[in-house]
């Protein structure tokens, strides 16, 4: 078993990773948590029909008091209303400060229920239990718990580390493909920024010829491995700036264009990871255009790219719309951009007042034609 000792100045937590960590779930539990006279596990309506027996072993192998909210799934509600009902069922049930709320669920559960769990009381017990790519590389980990207000995404939160988090690779065999690409783009991103080494064993371990080799890749047992780094490398960014006030910025590398297209694309025919694929294409690309990087760097990446499915051209906008949503991004500040640029591989920097005629270039110059 792997344990990351995640350490912050809200407090020190343990992070559980292996396959089928679920059955020991109910000894770590005892252990950790000896205080709680109740659980509560929250998750979605489309999660719990696909884990309903594993839930139940769950809960049922703690032999405390023990309750399921369901929330209906999806982004949309990410919001104060399920907030509202998450606190409903809490009071209803009686939770206390020792009491032990489990976020069982992608990254939508794991900061809805997590927001809940660090408000209900000024805060009760939460432990993270991600079920998807994303979840177990990042959401879960790093304490920030937000939720939707009106149409601005994740405007309303707070920063609360959990007590714990499990991380159960064989949750993940469930994902269909475009969540295994959406959770690839967020590991691929801790390879360029972070480790190279992860590039490396996702392209050893893809077999580029077969069809389902997406789904075959994250059976593997390297998968682990690869979850286990980029959990460490996001435990240690956050160790360095729990409070985003910098340096924790870097895990934005990407997501700065991927922002607009996903909005330019009004979040339906583009989902989040594949943004942030097309996202790093254009960092890559503009970090080329201004001499930091050589273009063999962005052949190297697109070969990668091609082998986890991972879209690389954006496919054909409104370049006006990208551009309008760059303006009004939240990491504008005053007139200046700002964007992760990389001097190399693992070697990001942050740039400011990018010419809008470089960033327009690189927009149209990897862009569907039609
Ligand atoms: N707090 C943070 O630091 C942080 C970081 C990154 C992303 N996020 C947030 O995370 C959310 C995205 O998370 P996500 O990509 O995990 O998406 P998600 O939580 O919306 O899950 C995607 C879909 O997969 C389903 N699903 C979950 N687990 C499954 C499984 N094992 N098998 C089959 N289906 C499963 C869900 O029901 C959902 O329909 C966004 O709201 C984003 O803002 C938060």
């Amino acid at each position: 078993m792997r344990v990351i000792y995640a350490c912050t100045k809200i407090r020190k937590y343990k992070i559980f990773i292996n396959p089928d960590i679920t059955n020991m779930f109910p000894e770590l539990l005892r252990k950790n948590f000896s205080n709680a006279s109740k659980i509560v596990l929250i998750t979605s309506d489309k999660i719990f029909n696909i884990f309903k027996n594993r839930i139940r072993n769950i809960l049922e192998g703690c032999s405390i008091s023990n309750e399921i909210i369901l929330i209906k799934d999806g982004e949309q509600y990410k919001n104060i209303k399920s907030v509202n009902d998450i606190y409903k069922k809490l009071s209803d049930f009686n939770i206390h400060r020792d009491d032990v709320v489990i976020a069982f669920g992608g990254g939508v559960i794991g900061d809805l229920a997590g927001f809940a769990a660090a408000t209900y009381h000024r805060g009760v017990k939460l432990i993270q239990y991600p079920t998807t790519i994303t979840g177990q590389v990042d959401s879960s980990i790093g304490g920030k718990v937000v939720i939707n207000y009106s149409n601005y995404k994740n405007v309303i939160g707070c920063f609360y580390q959990p007590h714990m988090i499990i991380i159960d690779p064989v949750l993940l065999y469930s994902l269909d493909e475009l969540q295994i690409i959406n959770g690839l783009a967020e590991i691929i991103k801790y390879g360029i920024v972070f480790d190279k080494k992860i590039l490396n064993i996702l392209d050893e371990n893809t077999e580029a010829e077969s069809k389902d080799r997406l789904e075959k890749l994250i059976k593997k047992k390297v998968f682990t491995d690869i979850i286990y780094r980029c959990a460490l490398i996001k435990t240690k960014v956050v160790r360095k700036d729990e409070f985003d006030y910098g340096y924790r910025n870097l895990l934005n590398f990407g997501h700065t264009i991927g922002h607009c297209i996903e909005k330019a694309a009004n979040l339906k025919k583009v989902n989040h990871g594949q943004a942030v694929s097309m996202g790093m294409i254009i960092a890559i690309d503009i970090s080329n255009k201004l001499g930091l990087l050589r273009r063999e760097f962005k052949n190297r990446i697109i070969d990668i790219y091609k082998k986890l499915k991972l879209p690389f051209i954006i496919p054909k906008l409104e370049l006006n719309n990208i551009m309008d949503s760059l303006e009004h991004d939240k990491k504008i500040k005053g007139s200046r951009n700002k964007f992760i640029l990389l001097k190399g591989l693992n070697r990001p920097v942050f740039y400011y007042n990018v010419e809008k005629d470089i960033i327009t270039g690189s927009i149209s110059e990897n862009m569907a034609k039609n």
